[in-house]
């Protein structure tokens, strides 16, 4: 089997992006831009060496960002970019993988499918393939004051992306030919030295960050929607109301648990917990703690919600059943709405409130406690450890 290795692409100052921290190790959604470049590349299957090239002044960044990955000790690179892949394929040297993928450390959201379709090319015979998108808006060229010179034809145009993955030996002897040519790109040194190159379908969302509105536009792209699921149940005891999302509801029984007893909260936070894969209500908050005895349920619901804005998390639908014969849910449903809302800060259109009985049947039906079912719709990122979870109390 063909073996693959990557270079990340992270020697550049980041003149456009303008800010004192080079875009490269700029906070995107809790980690720095090129931690989301390194693991989707070394996430890859078919990729088994990670070769970063860095800036001499960013060592500590670097180490910073690279955390638990398993990459190669980076190289410095140098003056353009031209020479920092340079540097980084005669750091491969001794390695001599079958092929290497190029990749810029400022385009973090790369796809597992982008970098198949450039491996897939490789495979099938091409010395060298990128991704490229089409382009769909009209081309122009301008003059020195901003006028039209001409209009150029779109067909057959493209805008080149990264990885760009090509034959090992073929881009490091282009490279060691071509070192008096200032190219923009890799295969534009492969081109020069006579070599074809495919290009494969690129994807809109593998934006590279060069401006730092960019930042903003990629934390969107990244999102992805999720959805969890909640539970919960509490038996009834004496006393003289109940309360069910938030608000106090009067009855001849009051609900038994170690909290204040919201099984609307519970199931609500445990939805919201489920949808970001972040353990349970009890995990967080064990009964066997007296420190939440008597708790204010509302107290979980805010700290979910907060896990879940610490994964750049919103709630788009809580949707709850409430299953009980008594009390009867319709009167409160829209206060038990609004109260959820609040404490969510969301629209109460977020925020949808059943009720069902189970005709008699079971616990419920006996009288014998209230159960609740939820089920939350998020946005939020997929990552694999706690962004912040030094910096939430928990536990
Ligand atoms: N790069 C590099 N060595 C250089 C110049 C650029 O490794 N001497 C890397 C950048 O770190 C980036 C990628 O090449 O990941 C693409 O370059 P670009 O977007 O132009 O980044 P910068 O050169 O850092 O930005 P700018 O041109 O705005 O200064
Ligand atoms: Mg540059």
């Amino acid at each position: 089997m063909k073996t693959y290795a990557a270079l990340i692409l992270a020697a550049g100052r980041g003149s456009r992006f303008g800010s004192e921290v080079p875009k490269q190790y700029a906070d995107l959604s809790g980690r720095p831009v090129i931690t989301h470049a390194m693991t989707a590349l070394s996430d890859h299957p078919r990729i088994t060496h990670i070769q970063p090239v860095i800036h001499p002044d960013d060592t500590e960044a670097f180490s910073n960002a690279v955390g638990y990955l398993d990459v190669s000790m980076p190289v410095f690179g140098g003056q353009t970019r031209q020479e920092s892949v340079h540097l980084g394929l005669e750091a491969l040297v001794t390695l001599k993988p079958d092929f290497v993928l190029i990749h810029d450390g400022a385009r973090p959201n790369v796809s597992k499918s982008t970098i198949d379709r450039v491996i897939e090319a490789l495979e099938h015979g091409a010395k060298g393939a990128i991704p490229g998108i089409g382009i769909s808006d009209t081309l122009k060229r301008l003059g020195e004051h901003a006028e039209i010179i001409e209009t150029i034809s779109r067909t057959k145009i493209v805008r080149a992306q990264t990885p760009q993955g090509f034959h090992f030996q073929s881009l490091l002897d282009a490279h060691r030919q071509g070192k008096a040519l200032s190219l923009t790109d890799d295969s534009a040194i492969m081109e020069h030295s006579g070599e074809t190159v495919i290009v494969v379908d690129g994807d809109e969302d593998n934006i590279k960050i060069t401006e730092a509105e960019d930042l903003n536009r990629i934390s969107e792209t990244m999102l992805e929607t999720r959805t969890g699921i909640g539970f919960d149940v509490h038996r009834f005891g004496p006393g003289g109301g109940i309360k069910l999302g938030g608000i106090m509801i009067p009855m001849d029984k009051a609900l038994i648990g170690h909290s204040d007893a919201d099984v609307v909260l519970h199931a609500a936070t445990d939805a919201i917990l489920g949808a970001i894969g972040d353990a349970d209500i009890g995990f967080h908050f064990p009964p066997s703690n007296n420190k939440y005895a008597d708790a204010d349920s509302k107290k979980f619901m805010l700290f979910a919600m907060e896990r879940l804005k610490a994964y750049s998390g919103s709630l788009i639908h809580l949707d709850l059943t409430i299953i009980c014969e008594h009390p009867k849910i319709t009167p409160h449903r829209h206060e038990i709405r609004r109260s959820i809302a609040c404490t969510a800060n969301v629209t109460p259109s977020r925020i949808s409130v059943k009720a069902t009985t189970t005709e008699g049947l079971g616990f419920t039906g006996r009288g014998e406690g209230i159960a609740c079912q939820a089920v939350a719709t998020v946005k939020s990122l997929a990552l694999d450890d706690h962004p912040h979870s030094e910096t939430i109390t928990s536990k």
